[in-house]
């Protein structure tokens, strides 16, 4: 099936050579064609140019789309949705004054979802996850990365990633398994954090790695989870089995995660809300992709990541939704968007360049995924009809998603 698409009011991150990543200053510049035709091939993007060069349609499915705009795909490259049921009453907790730390102190938090996870089946638990997946695609996203973590024993974390890799397998869109067995030191290793870093080296990577699991290692590196030494020697595990780093990181505390993960050369820093001048340092010298959670930080009231010195600095930066029961139970991009203008004062161009882009390479997709680019897939979505880009993140939480198209075929959900 091929599809000519004409009259687009805007046609967004068309680029006919696409980087591998935008940073600094380049983040700034976002291609746009006004008034613009795309062919689509297939699963894949053919050309796109101007009206007045519009060429004739042979045998393509033409369809006008004046009045609207045509935005690559978005690319979540941090996400937790496996997981079972949910945690408002912790939401209800913290108005009343309690902190993210707290509840965790107190056995709430990750390990309240692993409690819960771990009584879910393998079928429970898919069936919940696919459906935030699905609504997820109708917010426009046709990448997602998802995370193990609320097992936290073998058992249990091989589940979640059994879970994964079915969801990849009945999934329209790409999913990328990351395997996050160190994401809290579980209740029966409160007295012996060793034994548990050692049940993740010698038990659970083993098999992980055996069964093709995960194409990813996280480690919650923080304050109150993970060191700097246990970090490390868990990336340099993860890294004899061929499983590249991309962790959590400085969410809670400047606690040494980005300079470990660059050490480690991590293909991504995630949450980045403690960045100073020795953090930029660092993510200057590598090829890491510092990652952005804004909902994270909203949902939290965190002290905001410093976007504006990471760009002014020569730094790419790239968003994700960070979709987890505890600290972000949205998988709004849409709304991450807004979030990132709003509080993080990225203008609309560097928060479309992070969220497609950047994202794309967070998650290893550069050639295939994030911009409008003849050859890479034709995963994009149709806004409803609106005057600019820039509209989409200033209408915060009004769904301005029209129609979504991945590998070139139209999906039936809207939101
Ligand atoms: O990315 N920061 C660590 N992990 C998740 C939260 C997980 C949870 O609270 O369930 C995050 O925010
Ligand atoms: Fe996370």
């Amino acid at each position: 099936m091929s599809y000519l698409f004409t009259n687009i009011r805007q046609l967004i991150q068309a680029r006919t050579i696409a980087p591998e990543k935008v940073a600094g200053k380049e983040m700034a510049n976002l291609p746009c064609i006004n008034d613009a035709w795309l062919r689509i091939e297939g699963e894949f993007i053919h050309t796109f140019g101007q009206m007045n060069e519009c060429p004739e349609p042979g045998n393509d499915h033409v369809i006008d789309l004046a009045g609207k705009l045509v935005f690559p795909a978005w690319c979540d490259s941090h996400t937790h949705i496996v997981y079972a049921g949910s945690r408002e009453t912790e939401f209800v907790d913290k108005i009343r004054g309690l902190s993210y730390e707290q509840i965790a102190a107190n056995g709430g938090g990750i390990l309240n979802s692993a409690a819960k996870l771990h009584q879910a089946s393998e079928e429970e638990l898919f069936q919940q996850a696919k459906g935030r997946l699905d609504e997820m695609i109708g917010f426009g996203t046709a990448a997602i990365e998802i995370k193990s973590g609320y097992g936290l024993n073998t058992v249990d974390e091989l589940k979640m990633l059994r879970v994964i890799k079915r969801l990849k397998e009945n999934s329209q869109i790409v999913v990328k398994a990351t395997f996050l067995g160190a994401h809290a030191i579980p209740q029966a290793f409160r007295q012996n954090r060793d034994g548990y870093i050692r049940e993740i080296i010698e038990q659970m990577l083993p098999v992980i790695a055996e069964e093709k699991l995960a194409d990813y290692c996280d480690v919650f590196c923080d304050k109150g989870f993970f060191t700097v030494e246990e970090t490390d020697m868990i990336l340099a595990a993860a890294a004899r089995y061929g499983l590249k780093a991309k962790i959590h990181a400085n969410e809670l505390d400047y606690s040494g995660g980005i300079q470990v993960g660059v050490k480690h050369q991590a293909l991504s820093v995630d949450h980045l809300e403690y960045t100073g001048p020795a953090e930029i340092e660092a993510l200057l010298a590598s090829n890491t992709m510092p990652t952005l959670l804004p909902s994270t930080a909203f949902f939290l009231r965190l002290k905001q990541p410093p976007a504006r010195e990471m760009i002014a600095a020569g730094l790419p930066i790239a968003l994700a939704t960070d979709y987890n029961p505890g600290s972000s139970p949205s998988g709004n991009m849409p709304f991450v968007l807004s979030l990132a203008c709003i509080n993080l004062r990225m203008t609309p161009e560097e928060a479309i360049n992070a969220a497609t882009i950047n994202s794309a390479y967070a998650m290893g997709l550069s050639q295939t995924h994030g911009s409008i680019s003849p050859g890479k897939k034709a995963n994009l979505f149709v806004s409803k009809d609106m005057p600019s880009y820039a509209y989409l993140p200033y209408a915060f939480g009004s769904g301005r998603v029209h129609k979504v198209m991945i590998d070139g075929k139209f999906q039936i959900f809207e939101c």
